[in-house]
């Protein structure tokens, strides 16, 4: 296998409007960034992604862009941005931007033109319909809700929006609309970053017939994914990109694509393709979820978990490379949705880290999962803010009939917010996060869980994060190895072997609050292995069988 930097490289997710505060207007900034940069060196990451800092209305927090030659004001100013490149690389941390072009805002000088002028030369940007028997050209609904299409009165036509009508989709098909794109990214990748997270970069090709998706008896809407999600001209637009800009500079790149399979992976990021790095795949995210997609919230089964994950370790190995992660901006709190947010807070959240780094695969860390951040459950609608969350509220309750405590509970669940609570900084007011009113409150928990308590606390999540990113830069086996699940029946464990040359690694998860039994896969039992990694002070296992504790994890390497 091909070594590179980015497959022995560990991410860590910046949501800047969350992380740090400069200027008290209790928005996050690049100053904020700025002022933490020794603290993300100190946890051992390689890589900083940001999500977006462009201008933006934030009608999607800043995935909705205006301009993408400009930063946001709440954020900072361009001298920022580049002194925030310039000093990240000073202490070997790279940056990586998030690309977002499958839609742009409402507000972009493009849309602006195109929407109200049919002569404009930017008129064929964006993806315009007349309308059919009087409705929208689809039944597509939006992935925020409601219908995708907007009329727009000034031409008497419609637009597509796949997410919130303030986020017009791009005409991929338009090749100068390309070309555009290629050299906006040119002109940042100059500038020295090192990289783009792009987003729904799958969604980019349409089934250019734009027929009606399948819809549910009595739904007014239907599901047109199948037209937008890996379209007919998705790898000709990215080997395109690739080529034009990608190719030129040693980056890393992440597609985020929804809906992806193991096969799909191997065609965006196999060595030979020259389109991506990894992708983001949503298989183990979407356990649980229902007909009304995640705010279903049923409940999950670690068998299920394990095989998905195990199917894109084993899926990638050979061509292909995997991301790993569990929490990001648009998740819940991996330890409240995937371990255990009480009384084995802080083993889960080292158990689930472990269980992730140690698999193939670039790892990324959300701001705050290296604290072991918890979701919030606010009690009031109006504290929560997301635009998908308060779209969705209105769906189901106004429209569907759900009870607003069924949803809120949802919302507590999956909620996009619970990613979205300031940094806990201290236990000083808000957090340390802002001088002045935080644009989302702080999670109550603040005072427990805080970067300070964490850095003084030799035992705590931040300190076995580093242990885990020390640990892949030490050993290959734990990057290159390849991967094979043990005991894929057990109902509590999630165990796994890597194994490279002479050496095994064998990574042993427990997701359960009470006591298991496991036992040692039989060329292994009775052998000595090292102790790489645990999460109890003391591991009481003599290496051929182990009686589990809540949540325990241990990780041995054999050498033979
Ligand atoms: C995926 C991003 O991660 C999410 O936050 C955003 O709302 C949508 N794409 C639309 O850009």
């Amino acid at each position: 296998m091909e070594k590179t930097w980015w497959k022995e490289a560990v991410v860590y997710q910046i949501y800047p409007r969350s992380f740090k505060d400069s200027n008290g207007d209790g928005i996050g900034d690049l100053k904020g960034i700025l002022s933490k940069l020794d603290y993300i060196k100190k946890l051992g990451v390689d890589v900083i992604w940001l999500s977006p800092v462009y201008a933006s209305p934030n009608d999607d927090n800043g995935y909705d862009i205006s301009d993408y030659y400009s930063i946001m004001e709440e954020f900072g100013t361009m001298a920022e941005m580049e002194e925030l490149i310039r000093r990240a690389h000073e202490i070997g941390l790279k940056i990586v931007m998030d690309l977002v072009v499958n839609h742009t805002s409402d507000e972009h000088q493009w849309f602006k033109e195109s929407s109200s002028n049919e002569n404009s030369d930017k008129r064929d940007y964006y993806i315009w319909k007349e309308a059919v028997d009087g409705r929208e050209p689809t039944n597509w609904e939006s992935i925020f809700k409601g219908s995708a299409w907007e009329w727009n009165e000034a031409t008497g036509d419609y637009y597509l929006h796949l997410f919130s009508k303030k986020q017009p989709d791009l005409n991929w098909e338009n090749p100068e609309l390309r070309q555009d794109i290629y050299r906006m990214m040119r002109w940042w990748l100059n500038k020295g970053i090192d990289g783009f997270r792009m987003d729904v970069i799958n969604m980019i090709s349409k089934d250019n017939a734009y027929p009606d998706g399948p819809c549910p008896e009595g739904q007014r809407y239907g599901d047109g994914s199948a037209f937008f999600m890996n379209g007919p001209k998705i790898h000709e637009y990215l080997q395109e990109m690739n080529r034009e800009v990608l190719s030129k500079y040693d980056i890393m790149t992440v597609g985020e694509t929804p809906g992806v399979t193991p096969e799909d992976a191997v065609l965006y990021t196999g060595g030979k393709r020259h389109e991506l790095n990894m992708v983001f795949q949503f298989e183990h995210m979407g356990l649980g979820d229902g007909p009304d997609g995640k705010w279903n919230n049923g409940p999950w089964e670690l068998k299920e978990l394990k095989r998905i994950l195990a199917k894109w370790q084993t899926g990638l190995h050979h061509d292909g490379w995997n991301s790993l992660y569990w929490d990001n901006h648009d998740q819940p709190r991996a330890v409240s949705r995937f371990g255990h947010d009480g009384k084995y807070r802080k083993e889960s959240a080292k158990m689930l880290a472990a269980c992730l780094h140690m698999m193939q695969g670039t790892p990324y860390i959300y701001q705050g999962e290296e604290l072991g951040m918890t979701n919030v459950a606010f009690d009031a609608l109006d504290q929560y803010k997301d635009i998908e969350t308060l779209n969705a509220y209105r769906d189901l309750v106004e429209g569907k009939g759900w009870t607003h405590e069924k949803m809120m509970s949802a919302i507590h669940a999956r909620g996009r917010d619970n990613a979205r609570t300031p940094i806990q900084w201290d236990d000083s007011p808000n957090a340390g996060f802002t001088n002045g009113t935080p644009w989302i409150e702080v999670n109550p928990n603040y005072q427990e869980i805080n970067v300070k308590q964490a850095l003084e606390d030799k035992n705590s999540v931040f300190y076995a994060y580093q242990k885990l990113i020390q640990l892949r830069k030490q050993h290959d086996i734990i990057v290159y190895g390849d991967f094979q699940l043990v005991a894929e029946d057990d109902e509590q464990v999630f165990a796994y072997k890597r194994c490279l040359g002479d050496e095994t690694l064998l990574a042993i998860c427990h997701f359960s609050d009470e006591q298991s039994e496991f036992v040692f896969p039989g060329e292994l039992e009775g052998r000595k292995g090292e102790l790489l990694f645990s999460n109890y002070e003391s591991a009481l296992c003599d290496g051929s069988a182990a009686v589990l504790r809540p949540f325990e994890c241990l990780v041995y390497l054999y050498r033979s």
